[in-house]
C-alpha cells in the first residue's frame, strides 16, 4: 500500500524547498466512472494508471453511488500504482492536481478529498483542475504537439465543444451543444439498437462492418458553431419504431449498417462545425480530445480532410482520448509553473465554467 514518509516534513514549509525535482506531480481523476491517477514529472507522463468500474454494464449507464463507492475502493491501490510505476515516492511529489469540476459530485468528492489529504500531509501544494479543459491539454502529452493558437474539438459524454487554445491556460470555448454530447448521441442510439453500455466503442466496431448511405438519419440545422444531437437521436427512435412494425427482427438484421449510419450522422455534424472553425478564426492546427476522439470513423475523417485541406491534424493517443489522469497531470504541470495553486477549502463542482 502507499508508503508516507512524513519524518521530513518540517522541511516541507515552502512549496519548493527540500525536493529532488522541480515538478514532480500526482494527479487524480474521478469525475465519472473511472478511477485514475497519473505521475509527471516536468511535463513528462512517467505513469498513468486506471480502473475501470465494470459494475454499471448491467445497468445501462453509470449509477452514480455505485460509482462513489468503486472510486473509493479503488483509488488506494490505483494511486500506488501510479507512484510505483513512476518509481516515486510520496515524499518526492512537489504538488497533488486533482479533478474538481465538472463531474458526478459523489465521484469528484473522493478524489478531491484524497487529494486534499495527501496535499495537507506532504505540505505540498494542491492544483484544481478542469476536466473539459484537461481534455483539451492532452494533446500537448506527446509528440507531435500542436502550436499555438490551436483548435480542439472536444467530445466527450456530457460535453461537445470547439475550443481556442491561445496558450496552456488559456482556453476560449467558441461553439458548444446545446442539448446532447456527441457520446450521449452515441450511448443512447448504441441502447435503441440494442447494444450495452456504453455504446460508443460498439458503435464504432459495427460500424466498421456496415454501409454508411443505408439509411438516411436527420442532421440539426443550428447557427454558428453549436451542436445539436438530440434531434438525431428521435430520427433513429421514429425511424426504428417504424421499421419494426414491417419486421420485428429489422434491428437485429442490420446492427452493422445502423451503426454505421449514426455513426456517419455524428461525425457529418462534428466534422461540419470544425470546419466553419478553420474558416472563421483561420486556425489550420486542428485537434480532436474526449472519449468520442477514440473512434475510428471520427479519427479517420479529421486526418484525411485535414491532409486533403492543408490543416495540420492531431489525434492523441487512444489512452488519453478516454477519462485518463495523464491528462490531469500535464494540466495540474501548466498550473504549477504557473503557481496557480488552490486552497485546502476548495470544493469540486458538478457542473462549472471555465
Ligand atoms: O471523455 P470520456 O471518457 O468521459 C467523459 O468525460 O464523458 O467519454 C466517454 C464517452 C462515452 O459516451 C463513450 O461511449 C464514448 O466516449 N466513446 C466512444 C468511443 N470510445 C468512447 N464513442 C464512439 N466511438 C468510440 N470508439
Ligand atoms: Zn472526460
Amino acid at each position: 500500500m502507499i508508503e508516507s514518509n512524513l519524518q521530513n516534513h518540517e522541511d516541507y514549509g515552502s512549496p519548493f524547498k527540500g525536493r529532488r525535482g522541480q515538478g514532480l506531480i500526482l494527479a487524480i481523476e474521478s469525475s465519472c466512472d473511472e478511477t485514475a491517477a497519473s505521475v509527471c514529472r516536468d511535463g513528462k507522463i512517467l505513469s498513468n494508471i486506471i480502473a475501470n468500474q465494470t459494475v454499471h454494464e448491467q445497468y445501462g449507464g453509470v449509477v452514480p453511488e455505485l460509482a462513489s463507492r468503486a472510486h473509493i475502493q479503488n483509488i488506494v491501490p490505483v494511486v500506488d500504482a501510479a507512484l510505483s510505476t513512476a518509481n516515486c515516492q510520496l515524499s518526492s511529489l512537489n504538488a497533488i492536481a486533482f479533478t474538481q469540476a465538472p463531474g458526478l459530485i459523489g465521484s469528484l468528492l473522493v478524489g478531491a478529498q484524497f487529494a486534499k489529504s495527501l496535499s495537507l500531509a506532504l505540505n505540498i501544494p494542491l492544483i484544481a483542475v478542469h476536466h473539459m479543459q484537461a481534455h483539451v491539454l492532452a494533446n500537448l502529452i506527446s509528440e507531435p504537439k500542436p502550436s499555438f493558437p490551436f483548435l480542439c474539438l472536444t467530445v466527450s459524454g456530457g460535453h461537445t465543444q470547439i475550443v481556442v487554445a491561445h496558450a496552456p491556460l488559456a482556453l476560449e470555448v467558441i461553439g458548444e451543444t446545446i442539448d446532447d454530447a456527441a457520446g450521449e448521441a452515441f450511448d443512447k442510439t448504441a441502447k435503441m439498437i440494442g447494444l450495452p453500455y456504453p455504446g460508443g466503442p460498439l458503435v464504432d466496431k459495427h460500424a466498421r462492418n456496415g454501409n454508411p448511405k443505408a439509411f438516411k438519419f436527420a442532421e440539426p440545422q443550428v447557427p454558428g458553431l453549436d451542436f445539436s444531437f438530440s434531434g438525431l437521436k428521435t430520427s433513429v427512435l421514429y425511424f426504428l419504431q417504424d421499421a419494426i412494425q414491417k419486421d420485428k427482427d429489422f434491428i437485429s438484421k442490420n446492427v452493422d449498417d445502423l451503426c454505421a449510419c449514426v455513426q456517419y450522422t455524428i461525425i457529418n455534424i462534428l466534422m461540419k462545425k470544425l470546419k466553419k472553425a478553420v474558416e472563421q478564426t483561420g486556425i489550420r492546427q486542428v485537434c480532436i480530445a474526449g472519449g468520442v476522439s477514440a473512434n475510428s470513423g471520427l479519427r479517420n475523417a479529421l486526418k484525411e480532410y485535414g491532409d486533403r485541406h492543408n490543416w495540420q491534424t492531431f489525434i492523441p493517443p487512444f489512452e488519453y482520448c478516454t477519462d485518463n489522469a495523464a491528462m490531469i497531470a500535464i494540466t495540474g504541470y501548466y498550473k504549477f509553473l504557473a503557481k496557480d495553486f488552490t486552497e485546502l477549502n476548495v470544493s469540486p463542482t458538478a457542473r462549472a465554467e471555465w
